[in-house]
């Protein structure tokens, strides 16, 4: 994929001001910290175009990105992280959810999951919510590179039973290695092409 354009959009922190519906979306999301940025980075080929953090929570805001003036990529705020306030986290809730019920644009939804770690509550309620409104889920397994290579069959398998998903659907990535990364584009491109040519 030649990516040609790669901007800033703008950044929504709350739901009013999503803005109007313009080109296809494609969000990404998962749990606080668990590389939703640096993926979007690796898949744009932009160093630091999202923001990235050790700290958990970085990105509190939705922010939309143009890619070659082809679709919009929308990196969503992480959920799960612990030190969150009650407040703040059902402003979470609120946010992603006014934006996915009422986003026509959106085609899909990256998911990403840690391919170290089992998916937990908060992961399976954004595939059940995603299910009750018809858009259609890509799982991601990132941080790849932190786990051997005679491990992550083993892992990918024990991560597709919890999400009741075919293992060969699950795709391996790493920000830091670039793997999985042609896949993941072919995955969104199926999506895309059913709303533009791309
Ligand atoms: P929030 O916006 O806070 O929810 O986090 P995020 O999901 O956007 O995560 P971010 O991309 O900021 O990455 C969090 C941390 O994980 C950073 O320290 C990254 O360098 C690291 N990281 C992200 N992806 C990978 C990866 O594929 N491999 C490794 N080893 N580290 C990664
Ligand atoms: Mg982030």
């Amino acid at each position: 994929m030649k990516i040609i354009k790669a901007e800033f959009v703008i950044g929504v922190a709350g739901a009013k001001s999503i803005p109007k519906e313009n080109l296809p979306e494609v969000a990404f999301a998962g749990r606080s910290n668990v590389g939703k940025s640096s993926l979007i980075n690796r898949l744009l080929n932009r160093k630091n175009l999202a923001i990235t953090s050790s700290t958990p929570g970085r990105t509190r805001q939705i922010n939309f990105f143009n890619v070659n003036d082809s679709f919009l990529a929308v990196d969503l705020p992480g959920y799960g992280y612990a030190k969150v306030s009650h407040d703040e986290r059902r402003k979470w809730g609120e946010i992603v959810s006014a934006y996915m019920q009422s986003r026509r644009s959106l085609v899909a939804v990256v998911v990403i999951v840690d391919l170290r770690r089992d998916p937990g509550e908060h992961d399976l309620t954004l595939f059940d919510m995603l299910k009750d409104l018809g858009i259609p889920p890509i799982v991601v397994l990132t941080k790849a590179d932190k786990v051997k290579r005679g491990q992550r069959a083993q892992r990918r398998t024990a991560i597709a039973k919890t999400l009741a998903r075919d293992s060969s659907d699950l795709i391996l990535f790493s920000a830091i290695t670039g793997e999985g990364k042609e896949e993941l584009w072919k995955a969104i491109k199926i999506h895309l092409q059913k709303r533009v040519k791309i």
